[in-house]
């Protein structure tokens, strides 16, 4: 469903990505794990057209969207949750949820299907259906990015990019959003591309892997062997990796 050939991406003089080459199929998880600074941000933000790739190609259902506009995109199914959530903050829930819709063109809609969409995510996470008119700045990090979710799901995607949504939440937390994620593949065949720190967790999670160093892409393969793999376990699993996941 998504496949990038040979991607390279800078930033300025920095070569922030170096002939990165990976595909992911419908209703597949794919995490991208690796150091801060490796190039996994970069990797969304070039799918999603953000920071434009300057070499190779990028096809989504076999079409070339290398060049493609970031509302194209979403246009074509694929919606970014963007690092450190980003939630209009003043807004209430519902009101971040209704511009999920809008924001992400689907200004014709009925009020109807824009409600049975947020009916859909409050399903998926119940929490935001109690704090619907709460301002979103004054919830939890976790609850936020819940929503930054949620806001995303309303624009129907096929294709879900998420950057780093573990990051500073508790473990329990975690483990709430992991599970709707793996129910967002299981019941609706939605794909996802998780980049994450937290190696242990995605790893579990998803159904294959990339481990990215300095911008090239090291190593990839099912996750449950990367799992076992010695070199994962040494960079991203050790002991001394232990606070990136049971913070
Ligand atoms: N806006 C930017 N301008 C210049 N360099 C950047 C910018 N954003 C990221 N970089 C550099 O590109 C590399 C990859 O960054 P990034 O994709 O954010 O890594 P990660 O998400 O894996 O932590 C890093 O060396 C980073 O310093
Ligand atoms: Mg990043």
């Amino acid at each position: 469903m998504l496949r990038l050939k040979n991607v390279t991406t800078h930033y300025g003089k920095v070569h922030a990505l170096r002939h990165v080459s990976l595909h992911l199929e419908a209703g597949e998880i794919v995490t991208l794990i690796g150091a801060n600074g490796a190039g996994k941000t970069t990797i969304l933000n070039t799918i999603s057209g953000v920071t434009p790739a300057s070499g190779g190609d990028i096809l989504f259902q076999k079409q070339v969207i290398t060049p493609l506009a970031p509302d194209r995109l979403v246009r074509l199914g694929i919606s970014q949750v963007p690092e450190g959530r980003q939630v209009f903050k003043p807004m209430t829930v519902e009101e971040n949820l209704e511009l999920g819709a809008y924001l992400r063109y689907r200004a014709r809609d009925t009020t109807d299907e824009i409600r049975k969409d947020m009916q859909e995510v409050f399903r998926l996470f119940p929490r935001l259906e109690e704090r619907r008119r709460q301002a979103a700045g004054t919830m939890s990090g976790g609850e936020q990015q819940m929503l930054a979710i949620g806001r995303a799901l309303m624009a129907r995607p096929t294709l879900l990019l998420l950057d780093e949504p573990s990051i500073g939440l508790a473990p329990l937390v975690v483990q709430d959003i992991f599970r709707v994620l793996g129910q967002l593949r299981d019941e609706r065949g939605v794909s996802i591309l998780l980049v994450e720190q937290n190696a242990k967790a995605a790893l579990k999670l998803a159904d294959r892997g990339y481990v990215l160093e300095t911008g090239k892409v090291v190593l990839e393969g099912a996750a449950d062997e990367l799992l076992e793999n010695a070199e994962v376990k040494r960079a991203y699993l050790g002991k001394d990796k232990k606070e990136i996941w049971e913070r």
